[in-house]
């Protein structure tokens, strides 16, 4: 064990060993890392100099009173349902014990912290501090020392490519007191781990003019089977006809991370070719923690052009907001994942949930797999995004395009399997994604084609962290019981939150990119697309004077299915496997063969669609029935 990482566990029997005010509380270590990355070197100490900054989260004893407000005013058969609470509401229910508060600002004072040296969300529940390794080690007794790690030998090993100079930078960025800090070194820069935006080619030609039939029954412009539209998606998913308001109070927010940045000459290109009525309007940008928006060609934003031209382009003319949040949250390797492209969701729900008014329809195509994050972290990021729900929002993620999590799974690429457990003993199994694994968000699986199918790479599967919500107790067990007994035993985790939830079109997006009308396919693609169509639904409730339709799980699990096209076609295909058939109803993803399972595990993915694609105008009648 490497690197120990130190909890102040609240309340707690034992005494601190020092002589501290702090009679009835001890230090442990809750969370610790098993090594150092994959291809990383333990090197030495940190410097004491070195600033880390330090995340504190409070425990947030109501959680349970918060969440039985989510479901409660989240399903539409209950008598609260729609009756969202506020931010103050919110707050108090997100609020730490005010003992807690209390001992901590102690525990901060006696080493040197004033408020002044503080920062805390609007809830109080998250305690920001920026301090030299030095003391970081003298205030968390049980962790020994900060550890830096090098790759020189990585780099060696890799002498044939342009040599890359060694530069140490130590350890955290964000750490988590009363749960983990694994404290990482990443030394080189990392290319946005988006869940989705593969393989980018040229688009292809002019439509032909002919028509075929969509999922929703009607004609739909032949064009539409090779390359994706905002006029594609309207026609299949049954929004042809239907204007959304600029001023019913209605916003759609998109997030991005990694330094992805939205091209504004760009995203009035596409306006040009694809949304000619958006050509001129704008979007609002946010940044959160020093996130850019760099608009030179060259830097990252083949993401986050993708998510904000479709998002936008669907829904004008509704609000946009672009939130980019930079900075990097806690992070476990795994072999898949070697240094840290982990998304800092903590930075902005701190901002989200200390905004008065916040979009009510969000998107996010970024993902990592869940191991790397730290359970603890998960569970609080997983908790900020329910408090999210009950506000009143709909949060939207990718599933993923890894299948079963080895990142990059095409056919015309060599499979290279990387599906172990990082906790030291590489388990074969299962990766599945987080957030998409978080009970309390939706998550968006990919099609591709008409008739719809699967797309081969659309990711899917059980948490390891989080248990089966009750609202998807029905669909999963039926789908459970379509596989024959022990099929992947030890390999996924049957009573874990599954996903995904539903599913878009995630193939041959055009979105221009630096200035070129360019192709993307991904499950990147399918989480803006669903959510335009969500942020229509949100539009006709209020101008219907309803409310927004906030946490969407509940609805869509009981009744919304009956209005999404079930895709019961797709089988993928991996190396040297039968591969899975989709099922009537809802169905989940990523299988892997455990024929040869000591060795190779080859790799096959079934069709990953959840209840399927959504039918807008049959959607409509139902959400302005509730
Ligand atoms: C706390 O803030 C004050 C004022 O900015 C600064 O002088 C002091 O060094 C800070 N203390 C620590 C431990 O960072
Ligand atoms: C939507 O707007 C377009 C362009 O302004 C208009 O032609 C069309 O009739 C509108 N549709 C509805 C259903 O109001
Ligand atoms: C984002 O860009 C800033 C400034 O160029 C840089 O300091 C930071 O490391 C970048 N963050 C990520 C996650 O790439
Ligand atoms: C649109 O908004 C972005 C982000 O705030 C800003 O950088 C850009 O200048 C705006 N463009 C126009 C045409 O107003
Ligand atoms: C924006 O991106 C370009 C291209 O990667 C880079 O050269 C430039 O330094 C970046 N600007 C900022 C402010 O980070
Ligand atoms: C759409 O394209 C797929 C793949 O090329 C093809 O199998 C299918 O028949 C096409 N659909 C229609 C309606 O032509
Ligand atoms: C399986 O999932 C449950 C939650 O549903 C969790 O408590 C358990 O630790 C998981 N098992 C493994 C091996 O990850
Ligand atoms: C998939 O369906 C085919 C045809 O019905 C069947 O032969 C095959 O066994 C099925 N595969 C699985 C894994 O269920």
């Amino acid at each position: 064990m490497l690197t120990r990482l130190a909890l102040l566990s609240l309340p707690f029997a034992a005494a601190l060993a020092s002589a501290t005010p702090f009679k009835g509380y001890q230090q442990k270590v809750k969370e610790s890392i098993h090594g150092p990355p994959s291809g990383w070197y333990k090197y030495a100490p940190a410097p004491k100099h070195h600033i880390l900054e330090l995340k504190i989260a409070l425990p947030q004893p109501k959680f349970p009173e918060l969440e039985q407000h989510l479901w409660e005013v989240s399903d539409p058969s209950h008598a609260r349902y729609g009756a969202h609470l506020s931010k103050q509401e919110i707050e108090a229910l997100m609020a730490p014990h005010p003992e807690t508060a209390d001992v901590v600002r102690k525990w901060l004072a006696l080493h040197g912290l004033a408020e002044e040296n503080i920062t805390r969300s609007s809830a109080n529940d998250w305690v920001t501090i920026r301090v030299p390794v030095g003391l970081a080690e003298e205030m968390l007794t049980t962790m020994p020392r900060i550890i830096m790690f090098t790759s020189t030998l990585r780099l060696e090993r890799a002498s044939s490519g342009p040599r890359a100079t060694v530069s140490l930078r130590s350890c955290t960025t964000m750490s988590i007191l009363f749960s983990p800090l694994p404290c990482l070194l990443v030394s080189r820069r990392s290319r946005a781990r988006c869940a989705g935006t593969n393989h980018v080619r040229p688009t292809d030609s002019s439509p032909s003019g002919s028509t075929i039939t969509g999922p929703a029954g009607n004609q739909v412009d032949a064009s539409c089977n090779s390359t994706i539209t905002v006029s594609c998606l309207r026609q299949l998913y049954n929004a042809v006809d239907y204007n959304t308001s600029a001023t019913n109070g209605n916003a759609l927010g998109i997030t991005g991370y990694l330094n992805e940045s939205t091209n504004n000459i760009d995203l009035q290109q596409f306006y040009q070719l694809q949304s000619p009525s958006a050509y001129g309007s704008n979007y609002t940008f946010v940044s959160i923690h020093g996130g850019e928006n760099n608009q030179s060609y060259g830097a990252a934003g083949l993401e986050a052009n993708l998510d904000t031209q479709f998002g936008f382009g669907l829904t004008w003319p509704t609000p946009g907001t672009f939130y980019s949040t930079g900075g990097e949250p806690p992070f476990h390797s795994d072999l898949m994942t070697e240094s840290n492209t982990n998304e800092p969701y903590s930075y902005w729900l701190e901002y989200v949930l200390s905004q008065d008014t916040i979009p009510q329809s969000i998107s996010t195509s970024y993902g990592d797999d869940e191991q790397t994050v730290p359970r603890s972290y998960a569970i609080r990021v997983c908790n900020g995004m329910a408090a999210l729900g009950v506000r009143g929002v709909s949060l939207m993620f990718s599933s993923g395009d890894g299948g079963v999590g080895d990142g990059v799974v095409y056919p015309d690429q060599p499979l290279k399997h990387q599906c172990y457990s990082n906790d030291g003993l590489k388990t074969p199994m299962f990766l599945p994604e987080f957030p998409a694994s978080c009970p309390y968000v939706t998550t968006v699986g990919g099609t591709i084609n008409i008739p719809e199918t699967a797309a081969y790479f659309s990711g899917g599967g059980f948490s390891n962290y989080f248990r089966r919500p009750s609202y998807q107790d029905d669909a999963v067990l039926a789908y459970l019981a379509t596989l024959a007994p022990g099929t992947y035993k030890g390999l996924y985790n049957s009573t874990g939150r599954a996903y995904p939830d539903v599913s878009s079109q995630s193939v041959s997006f055009s979105v221009v990119y630096e200035g070129q009308a360019t192709l993307v396919d991904g499950t990147s693609c399918a989480a803006p697309a669903f959510t335009a169509f969500i942020s229509m639904l949100n539009d006709a409730r209020l101008t219907a004077g309803k409310t927004a339709l906030g946490f969407l799980n509940p609805f869509l699990y009981s009744a919304g299915y009956t209005a999404l096209n079930d895709i019961t076609e797709g089988r993928n295909p991996g190396c040297q496997t039968e591969g899975f058939n989709a099922t009537v109803g809802w169905d989940p993803g990523e299988f892997m063969n455990a024929a040869n399972k000591a060795t190779f595990y080859t790799l096959i993915i079934i069709a990953v669609t959840g209840y399927g694609t959504p039918n807008f105008e049959k959607l409509k009648v139902l959400v302005l029935a509730m």
